[in-house]
């Protein structure tokens, strides 16, 4: 079995985030319709889509290029009742197949990074509709006073990495009202993402004991982990909320 599809079969989130953040988020979108339109880019296995569809009427459409997390999606709406409200299709963030100004709401957590923060909000921006939101959460710069240690792990992983105010500055020159941000709590990154991951490698680590490639990947995500823990004020996930104007 493939190790990446070993490691995140079941974990419950592929990125950092909690229900709570993604109600928080919601609860700042103020003047949608009664049943909004919403999209949501890299939903993974889907944990906050199921949320985005218990609080919202309207109906949401989870697009991933990898089908497995899909299907469970598929079943944990088909699980929850949300059959009606939730759809799935295997789709590139890269080259979205949908008609201009079609969705009230774009949302994505933890995925935006993959096209680019920059280049994601201005190439969705033209599938919102005018007045309509774009939610992502982002990885961002806490502080600038950075111990070197972290600073070149991210340079090295993530070389496009920018504070707040940097990524707020890219949102408003790109045609967008920034409405709000917040930091999303440590207990979202642990709860059901870093911790269910240590779990994971622990087990898999006594499979694979002899097998390097295994190890070399199961230590690096055990470095990322151990980073986080030393230099958690330093770094974290930013939803940022804005509205196309
Ligand atoms: C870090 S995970 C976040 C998943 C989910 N939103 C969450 O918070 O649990 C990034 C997701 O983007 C998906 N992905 C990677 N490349 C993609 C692409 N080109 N288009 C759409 N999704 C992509 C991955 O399969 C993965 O599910």
């Amino acid at each position: 079995m493939d190790l990446f599809f070993e490691i995140h079969k079941d974990i419950p989130r592929e990125g950092p985030g909690d229900n709570d953040s993604t109600r928080q988020a919601l609860s700042m979108l103020k003047d949608i319709p009664n049943n909004p339109t919403i999209l949501d880019i890299g939903c993974g296995p889907g944990m906050q889509t199921i949320e985005i569809a218990k609080n919202l009427n309207g109906k949401i459409t989870g697009i991933d290029i990898n089908k497995s997390f899909l299907n469970r999606l598929k079943k944990a709406a088909k699980d929850k009742n949300l059959s009606d409200k939730v759809e799935t299709k295997e789709m590139s963030m890269f080259s979205l197949e949908f008609e201009e100004n079609t969705f009230d709401v774009i949302w994505s957590e933890g995925a935006i990074y993959i096209i680019g923060f920059e280049k994601g909000i201005k190439e969705w921006k033209k599938h919102i509709k005018t007045g309509g939101y774009l939610v992502v959460s982002e990885l961002s710069w806490l502080r600038e006073d950075r111990p070197k240690e972290i600073e070149d792990f991210w340079k090295s992983n993530y070389p496009s990495m920018k504070g707040i105010g940097d990524n707020i500055k890219v949102i408003e020159k790109s045609g967008y009202q920034s409405i709000g941000h917040f930091i999303i709590p440590e207990k979202g990154w642990w709860q059901d993402y870093y911790n269910p991951l240590i779990k994971r490698i622990n087990e898999l680590r006594k499979k694979y004991i002899n097998n390097k490639e295994a190890n070399d990947r199961m230590d690096s995500t055990e470095e990322e982990i151990e980073l986080y823990k030393k230099y958690s004020e330093y770094y974290g996930y930013v939803f940022y909320i804005m509205k196309k104007i």
